[in-house]
């Protein structure tokens, strides 16, 4: 029998959190804060339990309509296209505020907020599943995959792709554009044979891609041409890579940071490297995709000293700035160890996963560092996901 439920936060992940009467916390996705809802429950553990609407009872004030013709049918691309976007902003920041003090231990500073891209069509990369050949969106919390043909958050360039691509019998696809450029790509998990795809769009099988077939898209951001391959990392947006790049310069020209040696790990094509680096003599870039060290290789100038390899494998140098853009399980033990060895005055670091911050948060601070700004970066609108920048003076 379903049971009723009263949503008063939202939880790191993104899904609305209730109590039950028996007093566990309940994770409800797609619920907004202020929401009366009939739920039933889809996983019960001893300490909380996570539950899927029946019935909205009595909508929270910040719940809207989606704006999505996806989200009725189930797609769990985006999981906050139902809450309006003061309500999404208000969240981030207290998601990022919430996991400093819990996990980091730390009263954060005022915690800035950044819009990002457009709050529609700014993805320029996107991975999506296939059925009977057509493009598809896994549902929210399931493997069930449902056709789209339209995306709220995809570039016009690619929903075109996801409108009028014939993938035949490949699992996944990821399409990737230049927005600026025109450039577009369709990388085919695990091949990408039978296709049919417009005339302009370059498409590669996985497989190839792993023996060496070069497939890439030029994109251009702060003013430069970026080379990015099927494989390597890129921001959700030129946009987005600009707002990253401008608020790390702008921190950093505010400090008294010496321009000898800035290091850039977890460099992926070479987006710090390749702006904010010109600032130094010196700059080594440290990433452990092949691709994206090939691409940096053709991005970047003389003075980057590019290492393909893993953060935790390389020998730390002195340097006068780190710049770390870790994934999303963050720098670890490991990866603040190296920050540690580098004995930077300044650390600026990036991070995508609000838990993985606090956790980061944490072992800075025990390394003596002190956290002095931090920008929430809005690159994912409708969406839960945060990207954070802060910037870490060492203590003497
Ligand atoms: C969030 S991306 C950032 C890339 C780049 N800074 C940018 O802004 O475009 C993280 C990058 O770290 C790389 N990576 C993941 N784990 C790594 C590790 N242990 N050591 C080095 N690089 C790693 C990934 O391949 C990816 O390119």
């Amino acid at each position: 029998m379903g049971k009723r439920v009263t949503i008063n936060d939202l939880a790191v992940g993104g899904e609305g959190v209730g109590r039950l009467e028996d007093g566990r916390a309940v994770f409800v996705v797609g619920s907004a804060v202020g929401d009366e809802l009939l739920i039933d429950l889809t996983e019960e553990k001893k300490r909380y339990a996570r539950g899927r609407i029946v019935e909205v009872l009595s909508p929270g004030e910040n719940r809207r309509d989606p704006p999505c013709p996806n989200v009725v049918k189930g797609c769990g691309g985006c999981d906050w296209q139902h809450l309006n976007q003061d309500a999404q902003i208000d969240a981030k920041l207290s998601i990022v505020a919430q996991s400093l003090e819990r996990l980091g231990s730390i009263s954060p500073p005022d915690i800035g907020y950044v819009s990002g891209p457009e709050e529609k069509n700014y993805r320029t990369t996107m991975r999506v599943g296939v059925v009977d050949g057509h493009a598809a969106l896994r549902k929210a919390r399931s493997n069930e995959l449902i056709q789209l043909e339209e995306c709220v958050v995809a570039h016009p360039m690619i929903e075109d792709i996801l409108a009028n691509g014939f993938f035949h019998t490949a699992s996944d696809v990821t399409i990737r554009v230049g927005s600026r450029t025109g450039d577009r790509l369709v990388m085919g998990e695990p091949v990408a044979d039978g296709f049919s795809l417009p005339d302009d769009v370059r498409v590669v099988g996985r497989n190839e891609a792993r023996k060496g077939a070069e497939a890439f898209v030029f994109e251009e951001a702060a003013g430069i041409e970026w080379r990015i391959s099927a494989q390597s990392f890129f921001q959700s947006s030129p946009e987005g890579a600009e707002s990253l790049i401008g608020l790390t310069a702008e921190w950093l020209s505010v400090q008294d940071v010496g321009e000898q040696v800035m290091v850039d790990l977890y460099a992926g094509v070479g987006l710090f490297s390749g702006t904010v680096g010109d600032w130094f003599e010196k700059v080594t870039a440290v990433e452990s995709s092949k691709s994206a060290t090939r691409d940096a290789q053709h991005n970047l100038g003389s003075h980057v000293s590019i290492h393909q390899l893993e953060v935790e494998k390389w020998t730390p140098e002195l340097a006068d700035v780190v710049i770390a853009d870790p994934p999303r399980s963050g720098l670890r033990a490991s990866g603040v160890e190296v920050i540690r060895l580098t004995e930077a005055p300044h650390v600026v670091l990036i991070s995508c996963d609000a838990g993985a911050l606090g956790r980061d948060a944490r072992l800075l601070t025990a390394a003596g560092y002190e956290l002095d700004q931090i920008d929430v970066l809005d690159m994912f609108p409708q969406t839960s996901h945060v990207e954070v920048v802060s910037g870490w003076i060492r203590q003497a």
